[in-house]
């Protein structure tokens, strides 16, 4: 596998620090060991995640392209357009965002705080379009492409979640050699990996950066998206082509992608009484905040998970933790009593 063939803009702080959640595998009874990797404390740009490091790879093509402005897409309340909002200040590029109403949850100041709040006030020209959740390529991220161009200037196209990009699923592939250096270190393999998925390149990434020492499959995937065929499939196309693109020997198949579509409900971006109750219980056990829309899932699926037995007794589980948590902001009401 080469990973180190691809070019990388360094917009992380560098390794994330993996913590012990040790109240937490207590309070769920002892038999396994949880772990965090905090990729939420990745990078100073305006509260970093997992999207800072996809783009890590992606920031030196669109720098080759002589683009002047990042066009991406997302929901009203998406960390990802937040996190592209940030990289295209640090590196001196407009950022066009659409936003579409993925979620149907109306707090009243939805649009106003969070990730939202803050892309705008990092300068990104956002465009609210009212169409549904899906993953896919979309018409209104196509358009927004265009006016760019019609207006004079140089569009680069990151899709949502930078996911189809064709360097997407590299950042992910470096997570899990980064991970395999701090085993050497801390003297212990995981035996598990939790991720939240839904665009699907987190979880894809990991898959290739696992394969090359046999845990593809080890890498459980929680869907958040409630689409959970289309995000599958996702996962295991741009899988695909991250193996081919670092070389990965013997490639990778439909086996080596575990996805559980048991947390999503009620929908996307809508959590529900017991996403609620993991996101307290991870707050209260370890100061630990998650969201409701994608780790606040992760966080409910391990919880079960570690009940129902699903990881053997002495297991090792690393949660990993993509970021998300300005959102809840816009879930105000759900939280007023804590
Ligand atoms: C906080 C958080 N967790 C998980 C995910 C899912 O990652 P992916 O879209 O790569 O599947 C996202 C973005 O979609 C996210 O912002």
């Amino acid at each position: 596998m080469n990973l180190g063939k691809f070019e990388k803009y360094t917009l992380t702080f560098g390794p994330t620090p993996i913590e012990a959640l040790p109240r937490l595998s207590a309070h769920l009874g002892g038999d396994v060991a949880l772990y965090a990797k905090r990729e939420d404390c990745n990078s100073g740009l305006a509260f970093g995640g997992n999207k800072v490091r996809k783009m890590e790879y992606i920031i030196p093509d669109a720098i080759k392209s002589g683009a002047d402005t990042l066009v991406t897409i997302g929901g009203v309340q998406s960390n990802h357009t937040r996190q592209v909002a940030a990289i295209a200040a640090k590196i001196g590029m407009k950022c066009r965002l659409v936003q579409e109403s993925w979620v149907p949850f109306n707090d009243a100041v939805y649009d106003r705080v969070g990730n939202i709040l803050m892309s705008r006030v990092m300068g990104a020209e956002i465009e609210l379009v009212d169409e549904g959740f899906d993953i896919g390529i979309r018409e209104s991220w196509e358009a927004a492409l265009e006016d760019v161009k019609a207006k004079g200037g140089k569009p680069y196209p990151i899709p949502a979640g930078a996911s189809v990009h064709k360097y997407g699923g590299l950042g992910f592939v470096g997570f899990a050699e980064e991970v395999r250096a701090q085993e050497a270190e801390l003297g212990f393999k995981f035996d598990y990996i939790v991720v939240c998925t839904v665009t699907g390149s987190t979880h894809a990434g990991m898959v290739v950066g696992f394969a090359a020492d046999g845990r593809a499959d080890k890498v459980v995937g929680i869907d958040a998206s409630a689409t959970p065929e289309q995000t599958r499939a996702q996962v295991l196309a741009i899988a695909e082509k991250t193996a081919d693109l670092v070389e990965l020997e013997g490639g990778i198949s439909d086996a080596d992608i575990t996805l559980i579509n048991d947390y999503a409900y009620p929908a996307y971006g809508v959590p529900s009484d017991e996403t609620n109750d993991a996101i307290r219980l991870a707050g209260r056990m370890e100061g630990m905040m998650t969201d409701p829309v994608y780790e606040g899932k992760s966080m409910q699926g391990m919880i079960d998970l570690v009940k129902k037995g699903y990881f053997p007794k002495g297991s090792k589980v690393l949660y990993a933790h993509l970021g998300g948590v300005p959102a809840i902001n816009a879930y105000s009401y759900l939280y007023r009593n804590g």
